[in-house]
């Protein structure tokens, strides 16, 4: 199973303006319609509950959306199985899990402290990144700041405006 990470940054790398939870305020329409399109396509999806409580999503029969929770009896009543599913599972455990149970791509939406864990466990195979051509100095980061060493390929990069946003695809070589 291949895990994708999916994530909309500035040029600062920054993955919220000054910490506001609104993506849509700053991203571009480009960016919103592509992935909205990786949305509609997924069958399985996985964020953090930092990520679902911004914007809690209607289930949709489509997909299966993961929200990590170390509290899921927290959100219970918001559980539609094998629709919108909330895991206290580690992110090792998830993948074996969705591995086992035949599903083809897995893609991890964020938010930072999710996009760490899975990373840290060398579990990520793709970022997908937007890079919109913007500054924020200050605001969230891809990653938590933790330790990390990881290194990546180019396999694509589109600019799809004409401001140049950049739509970049990267591999995660694997150490
Ligand atoms: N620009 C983008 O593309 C993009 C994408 C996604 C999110 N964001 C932004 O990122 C922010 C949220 O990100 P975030 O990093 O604060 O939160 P997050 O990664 O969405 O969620 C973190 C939460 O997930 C739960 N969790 C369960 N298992 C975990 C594990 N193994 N490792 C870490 N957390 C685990 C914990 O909450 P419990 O208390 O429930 O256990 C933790 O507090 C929002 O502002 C959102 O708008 C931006």
């Amino acid at each position: 199973m291949k895990v994708i990470l999916v994530f909309v940054s500035t040029l600062d790398g920054k993955v919220t303006r000054w910490g506001d939870p609104d993506v849509k305020s700053w991203s571009s329409k480009y960016d919103q319609k592509y992935f909205r399109k990786i949305w509609d396509y997924s069958e399985l999806i996985v964020m953090g509950s930092a990520t679902y409580n911004v914007d809690p999503i209607k289930p949709s029969k489509k997909h299966l959306l993961v929200v990590m929770t170390r509290e899921p009896e927290k959100y219970e009543k918001y559980e539609v199985a094998g629709t919108l599913e909330f895991k206290k599972e580690s992110p090792v455990e998830l993948f074996s899990h969705f591995e086992k149970r035949g599903y083809e791509a897995m893609v991890v939406v964020g938010g930072p402290h999710i996009a760490t864990s899975f990373l840290k466990e060398g579990l990520v195979d793709e970022l997908w990144l937007t890079i919109e051509p913007k500054i924020f100095g200050k605001g969230d980061s891809i990653v938590i700041t933790k330790r990390l060493d990881i290194n990546l390929q180019l396999i694509s990069c589109e600019k799809v405006n004409e401001q140049g946003t950049l739509i970049t695809k990267y591999l995660v070589l694997k150490k």
